[in-house]
């Protein structure tokens, strides 16, 4: 996997966030397992809460194209639209919208630029998820 490639593509994708509200300018890059990348940014609202965050906005590109099977998501994110400072870990309600398509080993990096960053798998990030096995078991 080009790790550099997908950190490169959330920062580009960072470039078109709309944060008005919040200033906090985020871009992620989706990797399919057949090697697509589908970026997206976090698109907030007036209102607050239709606010979409960057991970979800990719998540939905890619499964609204057919997408299901994925390998990695790059998250690069932080105030105003230069350099960032710290990494930008996913929100939860994001981490669940990536337990409903990616299995415990799906990598999530979390990127401060194409040398800094670091590397978590979503098992870590979600462990003794909700998701849809759940749905899948008997009531007894
Ligand atoms: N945000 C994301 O897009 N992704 C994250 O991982 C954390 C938060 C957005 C939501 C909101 O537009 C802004 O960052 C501040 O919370």
């Amino acid at each position: 996997m080009d790790k550099k490639a997908l950190i490169e593509s959330a920062i580009g994708a960072r470039e078109h966030s709309y944060a008005p509200v919040s200033g906090f300018r985020v871009g992620a890059a989706l990797l399919t397992k057949n090697g697509k990348i589908y970026t997206g940014c976090n698109i907030e609202n007036a209102a607050l809460s239709p606010t979409n965050c960057a991970e979800r906005t990719a998540f939905f590109k890619a499964v609204s194209d057919g997408e299901r099977e994925f390998a990695a998501i790059a998250i690069a994110g932080g105030y105003g639209g230069g350099e960032i400072a710290d990494y930008c870990p996913p929100c939860g309600v994001c981490r669940q919208v990536m337990v409903e398509f990616c299995a415990p080993d799906f990598k999530v990096i979390l990127a401060q630029n194409v040398k800094d960053f670091k590397t978590v798998t979503l098992g870590e990030l979600m462990p003794a998820a909700f998701g849809p096995s759940s749905l899948n078991k008997n009531g007894d």
